[in-house]
């Protein structure tokens, strides 16, 4: 999709946030810890390589994404650090990734044995660096029993062309008050682990709200994703022992202002009635940009006062009733600050029912990423 940069609709992202939060997380933990910064699905949708940039200069020591073309994305940017695939990729791709020193998840003796000779076969000069994954309550990916683990162990140690470099597992319920499927994880995560004949050098656990909200966890490796672009993992359930700052503002201008008469309709559906005499502004985005029906009724800031989207939104555009009349061009906050006041992603979240992760997702190729604080 071509992005709109002929348009006034653009996501603004604040480089020195990510590096603040990623700087505050480094300060808590301890020196042999590493921090991966997580950036797929394009950063959350801040811009991957951007976002790998700010927390590479902030002391992330490697890279998370979920798929091969994401780690091939980050290579291509000239990111040299260690990029971790925390997906399954066909194993086909197993010389691509040994190639271009990846490291991938793996959860299947069926899978090693596919990618070992696809490997032997190319004749890689690098082994292939694969960190198993324990499904110890997650249900989605991983091995699930000692058995499996040995198998994948011994099937591992006597290749040339394989490498084990970690072990880890993911928690589903990290960012919730209630820690009992937490700690269930955690102690079959770690009998688990006993059944290594040689344990991995990295182990690793946690996720942003792991590592914020869980005291005891044990990890080599911190996958810092959510809260690196200022989140708080759990919406407003825990607090953050450190402010997050958000990292994202998305932002457009009035393309068109009106005065109505009593009755008339906005949008599609003629679903709201105007007052006699209401201003009504126009503002370039809609569904198509990932700014969904559902925020029908929801408010913007216009130079710091709340105004309501009227209407249903539109593929491309949606309307907002103004307090008195403006000009075009004026700046309408969706996310972030106008005056004294602030939508936040968690406020567009609570709105559509949602998770502000899938809100900064789903913001589209089609609003424009600006970059504040490069350096
Ligand atoms: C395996 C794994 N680790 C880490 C993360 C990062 O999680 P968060 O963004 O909550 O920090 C994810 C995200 O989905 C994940 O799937």
């Amino acid at each position: 999709m071509v992005a709109g940069i002929h348009r006034p609709t653009k996501a603004v992202i604040d480089c020195d946030a990510i590096r603040w939060n990623i700087s505050q997380e480094k300060k808590r933990l301890p020196e042999d810890t590493l921090l991966y910064a997580v950036v797929k699905a394009d950063g959350y949708g801040h811009g991957a390589v951007q976002t790998a940039k700010a927390a590479r200069q902030a002391g992330a020591n490697g890279f998370c994404v979920a798929l091969l073309d994401e780690a091939l994305e980050l290579r291509e940017a000239g990111i040299t650090e260690p990029i971790f695939i925390l997906g399954i990729v066909e194993a086909a791709y197993a010389d691509l990734m040994a190639e271009q020193q990846l490291s991938v998840a793996v959860s299947s003796l069926e899978w090693l044995q596919e990618a070992e000779q696809v490997l032997r076969e190319k004749t890689t000069v690098y082994p292939l660096i694969v960190h198993f994954a324990i499904d110890s309550g997650m249900g989605r990916i991983g091995l699930k029993t000692a058995e499996e683990i040995q198998q994948c162990e011994a099937y591992v140690r006597q290749s040339s062309h394989l490498y084990l470099e970690g072990v880890f597992t993911h928690f589903a319920t990290a960012d919730e008050k209630d820690d009992q499927l937490f700690q269930l994880q955690q102690s079959r995560f770690c009998q688990l682990i006993k059944s290594f004949v040689k344990k991995p050098e990295i182990v690793h656990t946690a996720n942003s709200a792991t590592a914020l909200f869980h005291q005891s966890f044990s990890s080599n490796i911190v996958r810092f994703g959510i809260a690196l672009y200022g989140l708080n993992p759990s919406g407003n359930q825990l607090s953050t022992p450190y402010s997050l700052k958000p990292a994202l503002q998305l932002k457009s201008r009035l393309i068109f202002v009106k005065q109505m008469s009593e009755g008339e309709t906005v949008g599609y559906g003629a679903t709201y009635r105007a007052k006699e005499g209401e201003w009504i502004g126009t503002v370039p985005i809609g569904y198509a940009d990932g700014w969904t029906r559902g925020l029908q009724g929801q408010t913007v800031l216009v130079e710091g006062e709340r105004c309501e989207i009227v209407g249903r939104v539109c593929m491309d555009q949606c309307m907002i009733r103004l307090p008195q009349e403006k000009p075009v061009g004026t700046e309408v906050v969706l996310i972030g600050k106008s005056g004294t006041d602030e939508i936040t992603m968690q406020e567009i979240a609570e709105k559509l029912h949602t998770i502000h992760y899938e809100v900064a997702c789903l913001l589209s190729s089609r609003i424009p990423r600006t970059y504040e604080h490069v350096c």
